[in-house]
């Protein structure tokens, strides 16, 4: 699929801006602070209902606006579809599907697919778990999005389940009459139920994306792998259909119980497990050298594209001022790997970051204005 027209209102620093595109190669070309990322941001919201940059909506929201409004003209083969999303922070956002409104934000999701490598990739290698976890659910939600509705079950189920456990801690330190745990039972299914389909499609995912993600980083830095990918659950097991993970996050939650209890929180789940990025013997967090760890969250991203690629509907590449993170061979590398993407829209600071492969429609951004250049 490629976006054939971007429109935002009031959207980061952009009061409005419309920007015509075209499949291939495009590059947004400024100094730094002048509004190319917010470009790409919003084509990014469109397809994850969410920011590559910040957790929330509001910083999405331009200063002084109480709503931003995001909308594009999609293709797909001959299918022309327009999405748009209205970002009111603090209270629900809007969807509309071709000018209808009787859809959920969540409804647009698969409309606008997007692989997006951005200098914030470096932390899906070196940070938190939470940021794998991401990672993998934001794919897991393009390969198949009505997993945002199992997604948003298990949020609720978790913090409601967080919120039991809490006062049931509370009231066994204070030494208060002990609570009635059946409801925990109840809660415990629900939170099993939607975490066993979460890690079916977790587990499959990282099964599928390992060849592709070895076969990505040999292509970006040669002998420099192999690479490995190990998903690391806090539920321990051997399942792997639905049933199995369900059985097994019930045996585990059962096991953890007295320790939820005093500790007032769920310590079994999706929520808590990790993906162990492998390379060679050793972990790359905490072992790999800086450029290691950037070939291998480009790795990870190529090798999402492939994925989606390959299922069906090739999503739009975005480059976020990632050329100049790179050396000239790695960059030579990458922009050889994505030039023939359906289409590719890349960011840089100057012309001269933007390698000669990728060469397509210029458009300069300058303190919020996107003009043809
Ligand atoms: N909500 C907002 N309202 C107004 N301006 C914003 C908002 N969010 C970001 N900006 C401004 O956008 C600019 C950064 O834009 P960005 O697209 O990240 O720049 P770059 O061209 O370097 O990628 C900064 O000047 C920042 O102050
Ligand atoms: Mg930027």
């Amino acid at each position: 699929m490629h976006v054939t027209h971007l429109s935002l209102a009031d959207f980061r620093s952009y009061a409005r801006a419309e920007v015509p595109l075209e499949p291939g190669v495009t590059a947004f070309v400024g100094p730094n602070g002048q509004g190319k990322t917010n470009l790409v941001e919003a084509v990014g919201y469109l397809a994850t209902l969410g920011s590559h940059r910040v957790a929330s909506d509001a910083p999405l929201v331009r200063m002084g606006a109480e709503r931003a409004v995001v909308r594009a003209q999609v293709r797909q083969g001959d299918r022309q579809q327009l999405v748009e999303l209205e970002l009111n922070p603090g209270k629900a956002n809007r969807a509309r599907i071709n000018r209808s409104s009787k859809v959920r934000p969540r409804d647009v999701l698969g409309i606008v697919r997007t692989v997006l490598f951005a200098p914030e990739d470096l932390a899906l290698v070196k940070g938190d778990p939470g940021e794998r976890r991401r990672f993998l659910d934001e794919l897991i939600t393009a390969r198949s999005p009505r997993m945002a509705g199992v997604r948003s079950d298990y949020d609720r189920v978790l913090k409601q389940r967080n919120t039991l456990l809490k006062t049931a801690a509370l009231a066994r330190r204070h030494g208060g009459r002990s609570m009635d745990l059946s409801t925990l039972d109840v809660w415990d299914q629900h939170l099993a139920r939607a975490g066993a389909e979460l890690l079916a499609q977790r587990l499959d995912l990282v099964a599928t994306m390992e060849p592709l993600a070895d076969k990505a980083y040999e292509q970006l830095a040669p002998g420099g792998g192999p690479v490995a990918l190990e998903y690391k659950p806090s539920a321990p097991g051997e399942g792997h259909t639905r049933e199995e993970l369900y059985d097994q996050l019930t045996a585990a939650l059962a096991e953890a119980r007295k320790q939820e209890i005093e500790r007032g929180v769920t310590l079994v789940g999706p929520h808590r497990d990790d993906l162990v990025l492998k390379l060679g013997q050793l972990p790359a967090k905490g072992y790999a050298s800086h450029g290691e760890s950037w070939s291998y969250a480009l790795a990870l991203r190529l090798a999402s594209y492939e994925l989606l690629r390959a299922e069906g509907n090739e999503p739009v590449l975005v480059l976020d001022d990632v050329f100049a993170e790179l050396d000239a061979r790695r960059r030579e590398r990458l922009a050889e790997m994505v030039a023939p993407g359906e289409q590719v829209l890349v960011t840089a600071a100057v012309d001269d970051d933007v390698p000669g492969v990728l060469t397509g429609t210029r458009y300069a951004v300058s303190d919020g204005t996107v003009e043809r250049a």
